[in-house]
C-alpha cells in the first residue's frame, strides 16, 4: 500500500479524521509513515477501521512514536508479557471508566504524548468516545483570557485512582501521582497553544485563592466541552483511535451499561509540558 492509496476524511471541523488504506499490523513504508504523522498533527485524533492487531503488532506500531508507558494503576496484560497494554473493560458487572473529560495521566511530571486504543469487543450501539480539541478551545477565548491563563500553573492529582483496588498496581509508579503543569501548553511539534487542565485530574490553580481557582477551572471545563470543539466516534470491532494527548481531551459515553465492551490501549511516553 503506498501513500497514494491513503484517504483522509475529516470527522468534524475542530479535530478528528478517519484514515483508510493503512494496515497498522504491517511495517509502515517511509512515505506512509510521513502521511500518517502529518495527519495526526493536523487532525489531533485519527481513526482506522477493520484493523486486526495482535498484542505484538499493537505495541510494535506504538513504539514507532516513542517509548511505551506503563500505567501505575489500571489493569494490563502484564501476565501475558504486555504490561504496556492497558485493558479498559465494562459490562453489566464492570462500570465504565473515563466518563469525565480528561487527558491521560496528567498527574505525572511527563504525561503521555498519545495513546492508541483498539476496540476489541464493542457494543452495536453506544459506548462511543468523544474528543475535544484544546487548540480550538484555547483559540475560542478572548485575548485577555488567553493572556491571563498563559501565566498560570495548575496542580494535577491522580491519587483518586488508588481507590481502584486491583492486583495490578505498580508500587514504584504509584509515587508519581501529583504534578504541576502550565494551564496553557505549547505543542512541541506544531507550536500551537492549547488548554491543559481537565476536570478529572486538575485540582487547583497554583497561587490563587480557592474561590478564584474554582471559578476559572469551572469556566474552562464548561468552555472546552462546547460541541463545536468536539468530535464523536462510534466503535466497530477492529476500530483504532490514535490521539494526541497534548492537545486533546476525551471521554466515553456511558449509555449502554450492560453491554460488554473491551478496549486495549497502548500509551506513548511524553515530555514535560511547557
Ligand atoms: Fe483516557
Amino acid at each position: 500500500m503506498s501513500a497514494n492509496d491513503i484517504t483522509i476524511e475529516p470527522l468534524a471541523a475542530a479535530l478528528g479524521a478517519e484514515i483508510r488504506g493503512i494496515d497498522l499490523a504491517e511495517p509502515l513504508a517511509p512515505d506512509t509513515e510521513r502521511t500518517l504523522r502529518d495527519a495526526w498533527a493536523d487532525h489531533q485524533v485519527i481513526f482506522f477501521r477493520d484493523q486486526k492487531l495482535t498484542a505484538e503488532q499493537h505495541t510494535a506500531f506504538a513504539r514507532r512514536f516513542g517509548e511505551l508507558h506503563v500505567h501505575p494503576v489500571i489493569p494490563s496484560r502484564k501476565d501475558e508479557g504486555f504490561p504496556e497494554i492497558v485493558v479498559l473493560e465494562s459490562s453489566d458487572k464492570l462500570p465504565f471508566v473515563a466518563e469525565r473529560w480528561h487527558s491521560d495521566v496528567t498527574f505525572q511530571a511527563k504525561p503521555p504524548l498519545g495513546s492508541i486504543l483498539h476496540g476489541v469487543i464493542v457494543p452495536k450501539a453506544g459506548g462511543d468516545t468523544m474528543w475535544a480539541s484544546m487548540y480550538a478551545a484555547y483559540e475560542g477565548l478572548s485575548d485577555s483570557m488567553q493572556r491571563l491563563l498563559s501565566e498560570l500553573h495548575a496542580v494535577h492529582d491522580g491519587s483518586g485512582f488508588l481507590a481502584i483496588g486491583n492486583d495490578d498496581q505498580n508500587d514504584e509508579l504509584k509515587k508519581d501521582m501529583t504534578a504541576v503543569h502550565p494551564v496553557v501548553r505549547t505543542h512541541p511539534v506544531t507550536g500551537r497553544k492549547g488548554i491543559f487542565v481537565n476536570e478529572t485530574f486538575t485540582q487547583k490553580i497554583k497561587g490563587m485563592r480557592a474561590k478564584e481557582s474554582t471559578a476559572i477551572l469551572s469556566f474552562l471545563y464548561e468552555h472546552l466541552k462546547s460541541p463545536e470543539y468536539t468530535c464523536r466516534f462510534h466503535w466497530r470491532p477492529g476500530s483504532v483511535a490514535m490521539w494526541d494527548n497534548r492537545c486533546t481531551q476525551h471521554r466515553v459515553i456511558a449509555d449502554n451499561l450492560d453491554a460488554h465492551r473491551r478496549m486495549e490501549r497502548v500509551t506513548i511516553c511524553g515530555d514535560q509540558p511547557y
